[in-house]
């Protein structure tokens, strides 16, 4: 295989490495998988348009790098075990050569539906292997998948069909999550009243409960599959070709489609896996993510199935039927990696230490950390009661836009400090500048993160829009990407992330647009205007706390609280839900009519003085009310 550090000096000398010489690093690490045509030139790169290409004019097909290439060394090794929702139903377990013969036949039978290269696909699927095995078939095809997290509203969905305009959109009738079965299949229903593009709709059965079939556009999965041959050929994909679109948010009210393409996501999802994780042949390794998020797209489907892993996904919720959910399964498939949020990690310690008893934990090794900073005391309560003080914390920072983990721990590696993701990995160089863009060099500072040279699985665009790409990512600081993230470079030249520094809120680990949640509270017939600010909570890392008037005539503040949060219920999904609303007869404004979000922050924050220049504030009465109905 690849490159695989084995010690602290081997990871300086790599690292080294692919900092001098970019070019002759990823050439090592690309060299291990099977291209159908070998790249001309490693890279090429401008961040002003900007335009990032990897392995140019490299030909492959990632699925063959996933499936063929391990048939022939081991067919019969176990590629996915699933854990079902519910304890007593029974685990299932594929061998890569089932997955392979899987992703073949519903290969066909997209080809089939008339899909063709470059045409998208949204996923809007539970936790079950048949979602790994859709995306891998659309990426045999050539067809480009988008997965919409199954809790996302129908006119969240409808917003993302049309954006990228899905030819096809692949469901199961319900989703269990669990006490609660969620009829997915006619949220898809209600979404396509809105969604011309969309031709056919292929719906997994899952649950076995009632759907409406449309005929001529709804099939079942298993009908669709029926005689399919087990052998598809695989399309040639150029490297950079794209392979899938996540919508993710941003600080304005539109979600962003971002772009990753084949060859370098390919290359460095595998590279960062097999690494961070030191996973080797054999380990079992479970992600908690859903494959909704950039976390399943890259740790639980491609970076563990690029390298021969056994991935373990689980379709159910940390505490059910019991807060030891988790400690059953780690010990019930004897797991050794496990990758979890810190917002599961807290929501768990509220539980104290009996959900443990009785779980053997022992086949654990390492443990990992993603989606927002875990606090100190949430790492030390994971390795001491998780890892049994043995297993090294990997606390890894990436985003969906980077595509892979971009500084994190080596495992048993890397030294760690707890809240600190610690190093880049090779061939991230990161730079934290100050306000100005003023590069901020040295240790014990601490500024805005930006990246200066681009790596493989960097997305490429946002889907249909470059120019806000660029906007976006590549024109607050000339010539670097800019990440939205505060972060310190501490005397020991460790990073730590601060957390957003833009108007994006980390809610368990989701990432949320202040913009979006306000757009969707306007919504509300009575709504005047809102502003959304996140504020410390102590299981979601952040809450939403909005400010909002409204015509309060026929309704009482709680009632039209209510209102409001079901209205973003609707319109979002329930990740989005306010924690806290408080109806308000005005907002903090500038003379220019600008909100003071420092302010309204503040006070979410408890902090009801010390507001720092209130100079151009346009009227100060409207503060003492806020301060005064604080919730
Ligand atoms: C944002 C990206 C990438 C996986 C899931 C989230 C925050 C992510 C960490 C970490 C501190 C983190 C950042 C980042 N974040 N990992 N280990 N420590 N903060 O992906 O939804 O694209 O969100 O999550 O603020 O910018 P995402």
């Amino acid at each position: 295989m690849s490159i695989k550090i084995q010690t602290l000096s081997g990871y300086m000398h790599e690292y080294q490495k692919s900092v001098l010489q970019p070019e002759a690093f990823w050439s090592r690490v690309a060299e291990s998988f099977h291209w159908k045509k070998h790249w001309d030139e490693v890279v090429q790169w401008n961040f002003e348009e900007p335009k990032v290409e990897w392995f140019v004019n490299g030909k492959l097909n990632i699925t063959e790098n996933i499936l063929d290439r391990h048939l022939y060394t081991h067919a019969n090794r176990t590629a996915i075990i699933w854990e079902p929702n519910d304890p007593n139903e029974k685990t299932r377990k594929l061998t890569y050569k089932e997955l392979y013969e899987q992703v073949n036949r519903f290969s066909n039978a997209l080809r089939q539906k008339g899909l063709k290269k470059g045409d998208r696909v949204v996923i809007y699927m539970p936790m079950v292997p048949e979602a790994a095995i859709a995306m891998l078939a659309c990426a045999r095809i050539g067809a480009v998948h988008s997965i919409v997290f199954a809790g996302f509203s129908s006119t969240a969905l409808a917003d993302r069909i049309n954006d990228c305009e899905a030819k096809v959109v692949l469901t199961s009738d319900e989703n269990y999550r669990g006490s609660k079965t969620i009829p997915i299949k006619a949220v898809v229903d209600e979404s396509l009243e809105k969604s011309p593009s969309v031709e056919s709709v292929i719906v997994l059965k899952r649950t076995g409960g009632k759907v409406d079939m449309k005929e001529g556009r709804d099939y079942w999965w298993h009908d669709v599959v029926e005689g399919q041959s087990t052998e598809c050929p695989a399309e040639e994909m150029d490297s950079e070709d794209m392979l899938f679109i996540l919508y993710t948010s941003g600080s304005t009210g539109k979600p962003k489609g971002v772009v990753h393409t084949t060859g370098g996501y390919m290359v460095y999802t595998q590279f960062t896996f097999e690494n961070v994780f030191q996973y080797s042949a054999g380990d079992v390794y479970w992600c908690t993510a859903d494959v909704g998020w950039i976390t399943g797209h890259s740790y639980i489907v491609y970076g563990p199935l690029l390298s021969g892993a056994t991935t373990l996904m689980f379709e159910g919720v940390p505490t059910y039927p019991d807060a030891g959910r988790f400690w059953d399964i780690v010990d019930k498939h004897k797991v050794n990696q496990f990758y979890t949020a810190p917002t599961a990690i807290r929501a768990l310690e509220a539980y104290g230490l009996k959900p443990f008893e009785g779980k053997d934990l022992s086949s654990l090794k390492v443990l990992g950390s993603v989606g927002e900073p875990i606090n100190e005391e949430a790492w030390h309560w994971y390795h001491d009661h998780v890892g049994k003080g043995r297993c090294p914390i990997v606390d890894t920072w990436w985003q969906t836009e980077t595509g892979g983990i971009m500084l994190s721990p080596i495992a048993g590696i890397t030294p760690t400090k707890p809240s600190y993701a610690t190093l880049p990995l090779p061939g991230i160089q990161p730079i934290i500048v100050d306000e100005k863009g003023k590069e901020l060099k040295g240790n014990s500072v601490e500024g805005n993160l930006c990246i200066k040279f681009p790596w493989p699985s960097m997305l490429r665009t946002t889907y249909g829009d470059h120019e806000r790409c660029r906007q976006t990512y590549f024109s607050t600081y000339k010539g670097m990407y800019f990440t939205g993230d505060g972060v310190k470079r501490d005397e020991d030249g460790y990073y730590r992330i601060l957390g957003r520094v833009d108007d994006v809120i980390n809610v368990s680990g989701h990432r949320m647009g202040t913009a979006e949640v306000e757009n969707a509270i306007n919504e509300h017939p009575l709504v005047v205007e809102s502003a959304v600010v996140g504020y410390p909570h102590d299981i979601k890392g952040q809450g939403i706390y909005a400010y909002v008037i409204a015509d309060m005539t026929n309704r009482t503040a709680a009632n039209l609280e209510n209102e409001i949060r079901e209205t973003v219920n609707k319109i979002i999904g329930p990740i989005a839900k306010p924690d806290k609303v408080q109806i308000v007869s005005g907002l903090p404004k500038t003379r220019s009519g600008k909100i003071m979000r420092r302010i309204l922050r503040k006070v979410a924050e408890g902090q009801t003085d010390n507001f720092g220049d209130t100079s151009t504030l346009l009227d100060p009465s409207v503060v003492e009310e806020i301060i005064k109905n604080r919730k």
